[in-house]
């Protein structure tokens, strides 16, 4: 294999989720677009956010609790929009329609095939971003995007970023069983 020297700031994991993040930002819904979104550990179950400087952070320090939304396919104008558009100067509130779980201030999308709702657990500074980690303490998926009860990713039919393409992807074909393939070289 040939290689290539290439920028680091270029090396992303490939591909990153797209997410929307919800807070109550003065009283009213705001979200965010984020890619840089991960599950961070298993139980309890936690996930991490990593945010720059946005509207959408006011409400989660103020109130401790953020929403992360999966968007299917058909919400990716929307979820762009709450991308390149600041709840600073537009008002983001009724793009969605919104419902309350258990946290009176994680505003999760009705139309969103699956949703969590977070409360902060852990705040990690870093230049220029902050690492905003939480407890996922209600979930809630689309009836349609279930099998046997559980979350099934070709029905929740959610896109994905790659960078540095700034390019949306759906999610292709199921190429091998997780925890399984590699029991073959295990000799
Ligand atoms: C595709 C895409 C992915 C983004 N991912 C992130 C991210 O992971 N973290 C972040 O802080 N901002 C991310 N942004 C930028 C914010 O969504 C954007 O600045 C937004 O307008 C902030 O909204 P607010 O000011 O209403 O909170 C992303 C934007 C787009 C279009």
């Amino acid at each position: 294999m040939n290689r290539i020297r290439i920028a680091p700031g270029d090396a992303y994991p490939v591909p990153l989720p797209m997410t929307l993040i919800g807070a109550v930002v003065e009283g009213r819904a705001n979200f965010l677009a984020a890619a840089w979104v991960t599950r961070v550990t298993l139980k309890p179950p936690m996930m991490l956010a990593a945010l720059g400087s946005h509207h959408t952070n006011r409400g989660i320090e103020e109130h401790g609790e953020f929403s992360i939304n999966v968007p299917d396919v058909a919400l990716l104008a929307k979820t762009d929009y709450c991308g390149i558009v600041s709840g600073r100067t537009k008002d983001k509130s009724r793009l969605f329609e919104v419902f309350f779980g258990a946290l009176a201030h994680a505003p999760l999308i009705a139309d969103c095939p699956l949703v969590m709702a977070c409360r902060l657990a852990e705040k990690v500074a870093l230049p220029g971003d902050t690492l905003y980690i939480g407890e996922v303490v209600e979930a809630f998926a689309a009836e349609h995007a279930l099998t046997e009860g559980r979350p099934d990713l070709r029905k929740i039919d959610p896109f994905v970023l790659s960078m540095p393409e700034n390019r949306y992807f759906r999610i292709g074909e199921p190429v091998g069983r997780a925890w399984s393939a590699g029991k073959a070289l295990s000799g």
